[in-house]
């Protein structure tokens, strides 16, 4: 078990306007390769307060992405831990250039991008959830460590 550290929309002053732009750019191209594997969740930054309070509740959170036969789907399953319970969630996703949708049927719209990360063993996604009840923009810091250091987080919360 791991501290789940959440963060608030804060915005960094002392960024240079170059640097905000690149940190807030899609990234061009998104390789299935990368994906590939476990991270953990490290931080989360949601402006729908409900599910960010959802979040607040799991003790962590552990993603895997693997490739599938088919280069243009990727299979995500999320684990969350809350106490001594686990909840998995799978989902297959379509890669579609830089951008994901992940297949939910038709409940909602779950549409996702990578963002840059100086953070060598880190992945920065962008959701946007929509739903007739939530309308929303996430951004996720995900690493293969547990934790990242404080400079990292720092760009994180610059994102
Ligand atoms: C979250 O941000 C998006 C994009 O700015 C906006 O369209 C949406 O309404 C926001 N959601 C909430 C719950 O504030
Ligand atoms: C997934 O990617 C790995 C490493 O890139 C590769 O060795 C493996 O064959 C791929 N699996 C499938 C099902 O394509
Ligand atoms: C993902 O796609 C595969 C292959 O089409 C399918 O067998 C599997 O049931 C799907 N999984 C989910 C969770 O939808
Ligand atoms: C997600 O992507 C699908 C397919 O590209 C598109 O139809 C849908 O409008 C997108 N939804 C959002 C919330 O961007």
């Amino acid at each position: 078990v791991f501290a789940f550290t959440v963060l608030c929309l804060v915005s960094v002053s002392h960024s240079t306007p170059l640097l905000c732009e690149k940190l807030v750019q899609p990234l061009e191209s998104l390789a299935p390769r990368h994906l590939e594997g476990r991270w953990a969740l490290v931080a989360g930054s949601l402006n729908h307060s409900q599910s960010m309070d959802a979040l607040r509740l799991r003790d962590s959170i552990t993603m895997y992405f693997s490739n599938s036969s088919d280069p243009s789907t990727v299979s995500y399953t999320q684990i969350n831990r809350l106490g001594n319970g686990c909840q998995h969630l799978r989902y297959n996703i379509s890669l579609d250039g830089s951008s994901f949708s992940f297949d939910v049927g038709n409940r909602f719209d779950l549409n996702g991008s990578l963002h840059y990360t100086s953070c060598p063993d880190c992945l920065v996604m962008r959701w946007v959830v929509k739903s007739s009840k939530r309308h929303s923009v996430d951004l996720y810091l995900l690493s293969r460590r547990r934790e990242v250091d404080l400079r990292e987080m720092e760009e994180f919360r610059a994102q």
